[in-house]
């Protein structure tokens, strides 16, 4: 299945209440690999402008090259480091992109909260409180794999009120058994304590637990005894030569006076950074897990 055939094949195909859309991605069956697999691309927080540009350019040679079914990537620094628009998530949707999940930047970008229903293939957070605009999940139809993506928010250093995330994951497993042939669970977290427990907590449960949030790729990539992939955190897509994706000299300013001062979105040495993960639909089981992280110029 190529990628062309995935941007032109999606539609709705049922679903209904908050979140519960179930989009068609490709018509075939087999997955671009031939086997009875899935092999997704879960792309770290993109910031800014050098972010969504290097991905765009990048996204459909990756997805011939690696062979990707299904895309999914965190947007909440799309829009000048700091949430999403409109505009915005519908130029990542259309470069390939399938889904676009959010995290504790999701209401930065005034206006985004009546925009959010709008799009069937972005959810935000999953356990913000139940009263919030937007889906809490998205499901897309993989080749005949429904396959469901949710996020859940960390409470340990985090600022955004959440309900608890471990309670938050089993209830959407619960109500996403029968309507998902597999779930991907991205844990938006700050603590690794946090992310790690999340990990065990859902194994056996979830295709694979990713971290995001910090921004900075880890080294433990792994599949768990229960069959579920995990990584700590999948770094973000955006620029290195900075502080978590913003200018150096302010934030070390700040650091070392005190003072607020506006920290822009850095430029330099622009990488993609996210994780790969193969999925066995046959054995219910992860099998690899890979972090995937490219610098300009590959
Ligand atoms: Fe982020
Ligand atoms: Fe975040």
């Amino acid at each position: 299945m190529s990628q062309l055939h995935l941007q032109l094949g999606y539609k709705k195909d049922g679903g209904g209440g908050r979140g519960r859309e179930n989009i068609l991605l490709g018509g075939g069956g087999g997955g671009a690999h031939g086997a009875p697999m899935v092999k997704l691309l879960f792309v770290g927080d993109v910031v800014g402008r050098p972010g969504r540009e290097i991905l765009m350019e990048r996204l459909p040679r990756l997805r011939s090259e690696l062979k990707l079914d299904v895309v999914v990537a965190n947007g909440e620094n799309a829009a000048h480091g700091a949430g999403i628009n409109a505009g915005i998530a519908r130029g990542l949707l259309q470069s390939g992109v399938d889904v676009l999940t959010l995290g504790d930047h999701v209401w930065d970008q005034k206006g985004w909260e009546a925009e959010i229903d709008d799009f069937p293939r972005v959810c935000r957070p999953a356990n913000l409180p139940g009263g919030c605009p937007g889906a809490d999940h998205v499901i897309v139809n993989v080749n005949g794999f429904r396959l469901a993506v949710f996020t859940v928010l960390g409470r340990t250093f985090m600022g955004l009120k959440a309900e608890c995330p471990f309670h938050a994951a089993d209830e959407m497993m619960r109500r996403l058994a029968g309507e998902a042939d597999g779930v991907l669970v991205e844990a938006h977290m700050e603590a690794t304590s946090e992310k790690i427990a999340l990990g065990w907590h859902l194994d056996g449960r979830a295709i694979a637990v990713l971290g995001t949030h910090t921004h900075v790729p880890t080294a433990d990539a792994c599949v768990l005894p229960g069959g579920t992939g995990f990584l700590c955190d999948v770094g973000m897509t955006g620029p290195y030569a900075s502080v978590l994706g913003r200018e150096v000299r302010p934030i070390v300013d700040r650091f070392l006076d005190g003072m607020p001062r506006k920290c822009e979105v850095a430029e330099g040495d622009v990488r993609i950074s996210g994780a790969v993960v193969e999925y066995d639909e046959v054995e219910k089981r992860t099998l690899k897990v890979e972090l995937l992280h490219m610098r300009r110029g590959r």
